[in-house]
């Protein structure tokens, strides 16, 4: 996908929701996109498989540019983005009804539909609740229903627009988790949005909006060592490393840490030594 100087302004609002964003995202990528309320974030998912259209600029995916009426189908067929609320995603009353919705508004044979069920399920850990009801399931089942119904479009790309937000540590544990295999293992190309500094270290690549710009760019460790730069922007390093900053420099010997198991890990091995 290639965002190329893409400016959009909402109708009735006086400045840029994006001001001039360029970005390329390679196939098999992991993105994570952080910056704080209003920085546009969202605007960006939606522009990705032209929910929104540039006011100027273009986004261009696998050759398709978002502009062109007739390439939505073959855009959406390839970007599908889940949001941030599960009960706004799940359409139907019975979990494999909801994920045949998009195969079979793209006119996908009814036999095939059964397959991409199958794989949906598989992929995110849900194969046992086929025939249950959405209603019925946890936040985290329901976010893990949500991106089986994308995954069932057998998109190329998936965008998460903050779709652990509204649940709860395990919840975001299991979407999180589903959420990197189908990186690692299908090579899927994920961009994921969300306040939680922890679920960017899993990125290849951050970046950080603010005011609809891109301000920082570069892996987890590039950004999470500039943090007065990131306060700037109203943005935190993960608690792990903000403990193990403090705790260097108040004397311990610590390496630079990114996550609580590589903290809890360097805490035992000094531990040991004493
Ligand atoms: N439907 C809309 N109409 C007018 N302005 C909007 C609309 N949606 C968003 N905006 C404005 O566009 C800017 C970017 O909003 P956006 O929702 O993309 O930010 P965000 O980074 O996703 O924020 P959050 O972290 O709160 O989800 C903000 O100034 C916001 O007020
Ligand atoms: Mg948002």
């Amino acid at each position: 996908m290639e965002i190329k100087d893409v400016k959009f302004r909402y109708p009735q609002s006086d400045r840029d929701a994006l001001d001039g964003v360029s970005l390329r995202i390679e196939k098999g990528e992991y993105v994570s996109v952080i910056g704080h309320n209003g920085s546009g974030k969202s605007t960006l998912a939606r522009l990705m498989n032209g929910l929104l259209l540039p006011s100027a600029g273009e986004i261009v995916v696998d050759g398709f540019s978002t502009a062109e009426k007739q390439n939505l189908f073959e855009i959406r067929k390839r970007v599908g983005v889940v949001f941030q609320n599960p009960d706004n995603q799940l359409v139907a009353s019975i979990v494999e009804d909801d994920i045949a919705f998009g195969p079979e508004n793209l006119g996908v044979p009814r036999k095939e539909i059964g397959e991409r069920i199958d794989f949906a399920l598989k992929a995110v850990g849900m194969e046992e609740y086929r025939k249950a009801t959405p209603t019925r399931l946890s936040g985290g089942q329901k976010q893990r229903i949500a991106i089986a119904g994308v995954l069932a479009i057998r998109p190329e790309m998936l965008v998460l627009d903050e779709s652990t937000a509204m649940l709860d540590p395990k919840g975001r544990k299991e979407v999180t988790s589903v959420v990197e295999k189908l990186n690692r293992e299908n090579g899927m190309t994920v961009l994921t949005i969300t306040h939680y500094m922890d679920e960017v270290c899993r990125a290849d690549r951050v970046i950080v909006l603010s005011d609809g710009k891109i301000v920082m760019e570069g892996t987890p460790e590039e950004i999470f060592s500039r943090e007065e730069e990131l306060r700037k922007y109203e943005l935190d390093v993960p608690v792990p490393t903000y403990i193990a900053d403090r705790l260097r420099e108040g004397g311990m010997e610590l390496g630079k840490i990114y996550d609580k198991e590589r903290l809890g890990a360097e805490l035992c091995g000094l531990l040991r030594k004493i």
